[in-house]
């Protein structure tokens, strides 16, 4: 929609004037923090809370331009026509053009979050399709980070302190004695669980943690992410076999991007590392860290793999450029499988995980720092694999599954994503590999971590509360209106 301009230029065109020269080149420095940036080039015409002033609003999701993020760069950057909104292309670099894109994203993101849009358990949960109805499953202390569910309906899953539980299908809880001693500080733990696809012949179940690998030369306790199958035996963890481990040269986690989720697809385990907060590692083919990697199900490594025969390189490697996936699953009916991967402030990612492609962090992102510093204007490149979808403001995107039970049958086949941040459960519709559809169904209730399609039908969710450090599973079904 054209928004009544006319009116404003005269008053803009006098502010312009005095505006124009204390543009001078150079005079912002480069990592200039956007809210700062913002406050001194824009907040004169556009209001310092964006809500407009002598220009319009750029909160109100009314466009002059076409309002994608290229129209608004462009705007930026070269001005627009018959307006008195100055180019901006000599005294900005494209970096901090790109951090102003991301500010004005999050800012009209804030401003549509009301109290209304906020869901509550005691009022309908209505979504396009179905109004909602939770259950409390269980709940527990602590961060409840993953969750599966075993063939004969029981759900395991696993509390970041370090703990794996089994609930029976009566709702019998046991605490599983003997898992691995987990390196629990800050984003480190007892990760993902997953049972083996053929768990009902193997008895194997998968888990990922962070292993303590002792102090660095400065002192400070580090990590690193181990992947390894058990089994559980009258409620204890037993055969324990390490699958996957980085090696001794490269372990420095400090409490960053762990990954680190697991999927298993006939022989193959994939799983996701983060870049445990060293960024620049996830360009190179050498280190396990920025990755999604491939072994089979017993840890030994694929010939086929990518980068199996290429000298020094790190053989376990399926993609790289990544930065820290927290989602992981199959689609059923294809085949492919799918990531989601924390964004830094913006540039949450949506990828389909291809053999050997690179996926770009951090030398192309939809994000910049959480200072409000830039990155990079590089939102694509070509070699570098673009995601599916990105979601700026970063929602903090976590576990996701397809949905493939019969209560919600106008949702088969679509894919769940939880986030942190935003306390949201979103279902993607996805058609030929482009996102169509991408709808909130629950809104802050909570921090979903992990999102799974159960066997009777149910989605269930694991709520995260932040301030208690208690969690809950919640389950999921149409409210039936009589
Ligand atoms: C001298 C006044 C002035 C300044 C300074 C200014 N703008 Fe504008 N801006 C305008 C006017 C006028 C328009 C066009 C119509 C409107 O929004 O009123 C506009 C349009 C835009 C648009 C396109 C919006 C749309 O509707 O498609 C964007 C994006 C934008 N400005 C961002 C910025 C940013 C970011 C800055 C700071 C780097 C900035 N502007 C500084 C006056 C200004």
């Amino acid at each position: 929609m054209m928004k009544p301009i006319a009116s404003k230029i005269a008053l803009n065109l006098i502010l312009l004037s005095a505006a124009t020269k204390s543009f001078a080149a150079n005079e912002f420095a480069a990592n200039e923090k956007v809210e700062q940036l913002f406050e001194q080039t824009c907040a004169a015409c556009h209001g310092q809370s964006l809500k407009g002033a002598m220009a319009s609003s750029l909160l109100d999701n009314q466009w002059t331009t076409d309002g994608s993020d290229s129209a608004l760069q462009r705007a930026i950057t070269e001005g627009l026509a018959g307006t008195s909104m100055p180019a901006f292309g000599k005294t900005l670099t494209p970096e901090q053009i790109r951090t102003l894109v991301v500010y004005i994203r999050e800012s009209a993101y804030r401003a549509t979050q009301t109290n209304d849009s906020l869901s509550k358990l005691d009022k309908p949960l209505t979504t396009k399709h179905y109004t909602l109805e939770l259950s409390e499953v269980t709940s527990n202390n602590g961060i409840i980070w993953a969750m599966d569910f075993l063939p004969d309906g029981s759900l395991l899953y696993t509390i970041r302190h370090g703990e794996l539980w089994h609930l029976s299908p009566t709702g019998e809880q046991t605490l599983i004695k003997g898992t691995p001693t987990v390196w629990h500080q800050r984003q480190g733990g007892l990760l993902d669980v997953y049972p083996d696809p053929d768990y009902a012949n193997t008895g194997w179940i998968y888990l990922s943690f962070s292993k303590p690998a002792g102090i660095n030369a400065k002192g400070e306790a580090i990590a690193f992410t181990s992947i390894v199958r058990g089994k559980i035996r009258g409620g204890n963890w037993v055969e324990q076999q390490t699958l996957f481990e980085a090696d001794a040269h490269n372990r420095k986690n400090q409490g960053w991007h762990f990954g680190s989720r697991i999927v298993i697809q006939g022989d193959f385990l994939y799983f996701t590392n983060g870049d445990e907060g060293h960024q620049n590692d996830a360009q190179l083919i050498t280190t396990q860290n920025g990755k999604i990697h491939r072994i089979f199900k017993d840890g030994t490594i694929p010939k086929d793999n990518p980068f199996y025969h290429q000298a020094n390189a790190q053989k376990t490697i399926w993609t790289y450029g990544n930065r820290n996936a927290q989602g992981l699953t199959i689609e059923p009916t294809t085949g492919n499988i799918w990531s989601t991967e924390h964004g830094p402030r913006g540039g949450d990612e949506l990828n389909l995980v291809k053999k050997g492609a690179n996926y770009g962090w951090p030398t192309v992102t939809f994000g910049m720092n959480y200072d409000g510093t830039p990155i990079t204007p590089n939102t694509e490149l070509p070699d570098m694999q673009s995601p599916i979808l990105h979601w700026t403001p970063s929602i903090a995107v976590a576990g996701i599954n397809f949905y493939t039970g019969d209560l919600f049958k106008a949702w088969q086949g679509d894919l769940l994503v939880g986030s942190l941040a935003k306390m949201q459960l979103h279902r993607l519709r996805i058609e030929n590999g482009k996102v169509i559809e991408d709808e909130v169904l629950l809104n802050g209730l909570g921090r979903i971590r992990d999102v799974v399609s159960a066997p009777n039908g149910e989605i269930y969710v694991t709520i995260n509360d932040g301030d208690t450090k208690t969690s809950k599973i919640y389950a999921i079904r149409p409210k039936i209106t009589p």
